[in-house]
């Protein structure tokens, strides 16, 4: 396991994302509402849209291209979808803001 700096609060709006990719997974960093921010791997589990681009509603992502929800904290897609995503431990250094996802 490795804690990588992946950017600083600044770089990520309140309901938005960035990308990052470690070898051959694209991780979606988002940041929510509440300010807290979560990783999950930038792939829909319905036909692999990039969640990354779709739109943050509370805990949730929307996926873009069929709007399946799946909840950001624990990786589960909403009732009545199935399946999941895999997420990420992210931490954020309170001083720096700096974004931290262990891989
Ligand atoms: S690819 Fe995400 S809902 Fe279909």
């Amino acid at each position: 396991m490795a804690k990588l700096l992946v950017g600083h609060l600044s770089d990520i709006d309140i309901k938005g994302s960035r990308t990052i990719r470690v070898q051959d997974t694209e991780i979606a960093v988002f940041r929510l509402s509440d300010g807290s921010v979560r990783a999950v791997e930038n792939r829909c589990p319905h036909k692999n849209g990039r969640l990354s681009e779709g739109m943050v509603c509370g805990d949730a992502i929307h996926c873009p291209l069929h709007d399946w929800k799946i909840d950001l904290k624990s990786g589960r897609v909403h009732e009545p979808d199935d399946g999941c995503v895999t997420t990420y431990v992210t931490e954020v250094e309170p001083e720096s803001g700096s974004i931290y996802v262990t891989i």
